[in-house]
């Protein structure tokens, strides 16, 4: 039997098993039990979450020849049910309104939609892509859907549903349809791979569904790319060197050189990932996830629903996270971030990542406030060492901070024994050493301040 795909193979056939879309199932289940389904439907929302498999349930509902009216448990097993799910039925019509978009085909369309259905209840239109529709074509499709025959229903479904003319808009009933969370993509993953009696290893799943970004189809995608290699158990290694996800254990090993303050460490990270496959776009976006994670951990706690992390990563990402504080955490996400667009579309991207990787690695801001503090309890001058450790445990009064350039210069001038001075100037002016100083400016100005109370 020809091989078929499981985007395909695996389209849910009945409202219960769309998954994620829990309200829109059950408020058009509502809808028919009621008797009030609506003349036309716009479905909006990314690729790949439903929206052609929940019009294709719609219609069987409404058409279903098992039952003397429309059912919210189609049969899937009548004729009308079977030639829906195959998509080729004669009474509902799927256009797709990217290559059919002129005027010509919605006056057709029109001119069809009076007479009635050949064996169903209903007429049923379903427009895939209708943004796509032109302008004129738009205008021909209003007249139609101003007032209807009674036999005909309209689903519209659209990736982008800025672009379908307001007129059109009011004259549906919308429903916008949720991205799929990592988590309900495992789950599916794994059902079918279950079904499919597929071996894989625990760790595969969540990084390929993170993968999918949302789409279901896409998640079940990769994991036909996956089987088609023909290993089996399916491993966490396939992701890197066939999908070229960042394998999350070198990620992590990157963020730990970083926090070492490791260069050396932190561009061979670096170029094992890059020789396993992985681009520096990739590694960016990955090592972002994974800054985020830390910054989760530090402020949620490691067990937080926020994670989707298996449990060993948590460990890990439990002990690195206690090596950085949540300002250079912070600053490491805006800063990666940024850098994303430029690597993007710069001609020496490994260059950038690693200059940026390195400077991260070199600089002090990654270091825990604490940690840098008991350095100071050893190497700093014992005016400043007397404050710092005084109001380690105040609270700082923030209306009275001084921010300016000269106290924080004043309290850098303080770390200048520790810096090389060619660096240190850069490094005072880096945002992040910024606001590292700022804070210790603000711990010896609330000192200051208790002593003039
Ligand atoms: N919510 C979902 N629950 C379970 N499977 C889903 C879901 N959404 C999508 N899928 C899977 O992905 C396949 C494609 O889904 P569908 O055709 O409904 O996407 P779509 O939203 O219409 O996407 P597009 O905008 O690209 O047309 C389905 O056959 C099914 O295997
Ligand atoms: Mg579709
Ligand atoms: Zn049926």
């Amino acid at each position: 039997m020809a091989y078929t795909v499981f985007a395909r193979k695996y389209r849910p056939l009945s409202f219960d098993d769309v998954v994620g879309q829990d309200a829109i199932a059950k408020t058009l289940k509502n809808a028919i039990k009621t008797d009030r389904v609506a003349h036309a439907y716009l479905f909006a929302g990314t690729r790949g979450i439903g929206k052609t498999t929940m019009a294709r349930i719609l219609a069987k509902a409404l058409n279903c020849l098992a039952t003397d009216g429309p059912t919210t448990e189609p049969c899937c097993k009548c004729d009308s049910c079977i030639a829906i799910n195959l998509g080729e039925d004669i009474d509902v019509i799927e256009i797709d309104g990217a290559s059919n978009n002129s005027v010509e085909e919605v006056r057709r369309l029109r001119e069809n939609a009076i007479y009635r259905p050949a064996r169903s209840r209903y007429k049923i239109y379903i427009i895939d892509e209708v943004h796509m529709l032109s302008t004129s074509a738009f205008n021909a499709l209003l007249k139609i859907l101003e007032e209807p025959p009674s036999h005909v229903k309209f689903i519209f479904a659209t990736t982008e549903p800025n672009k379908v003319i307001a007129t059109v808009q009011s004259r549906c009933q919308r429903f916008d349809f949720n991205n799929i969370s990592a988590g309900l993509i495992t789950e599916q993953l794994k059902q079918i791979l279950e079904l499919e009696k597929i071996e894989y290893e625990q760790d595969l799943l969540l990084p390929l569904a993170k993968m999918a970004n949302g789409s279901m189809r896409d998640g079940l995608s990769l994991l036909d790319r996956l089987i088609s290699t023909g290993a089996e158990p399916l491993a966490t290694e396939l992701l890197e060197e066939f999908l070229g996800c960042a394998n999350s254990a070198k990620i992590h090993q990157l963020a730990e050189k970083i926090a070492e303050s490791d260069a050396a460490g932190s561009l061979i990270a670096i170029d094992d990932l890059i020789t396993s496959g992985v681009t520096e776009l990739q590694i960016v976006d990955s090592f972002v996830d994974y800054m985020r994670d830390l910054m989760v951990v530090k402020s949620a706690g490691m067990q937080s629903e926020l994670l989707l992390l298996s449990n060993q990563q948590r460990q890990q990402a439990e002990q690195l996270a206690q090596k950085f504080d949540i300002a250079a955490l912070v600053y490491n996400i805006t800063a990666i971030e940024r850098l994303r667009w430029t690597i993007k579309n710069s001609e020496a991207p490994r260059t950038l990542l690693e200059a940026s990787v390195l400077r991260f690695a070199l600089s002090e801001h990654f270091m825990n406030v604490d940690t840098l503090l008991s350095q100071l309890k050893t190497d700093a001058p014992a005016a400043l060492k007397k404050n710092i450790i005084e109001t380690k445990t105040r609270s700082v009064n923030s209306s009275k901070l001084d921010f300016s350039d000269k106290n924080i210069k004043d309290a850098g001038r303080s770390l200048e024994h520790r810096t090389p001075s060619k660096k240190k100037n850069e490094l005072i002016n880096d945002p992040t050493v910024k606001m590292v100083l700022t804070e210790f400016n603000a711990r010896i100005a609330a000192v200051e301040e208790g002593r003039s109370d």
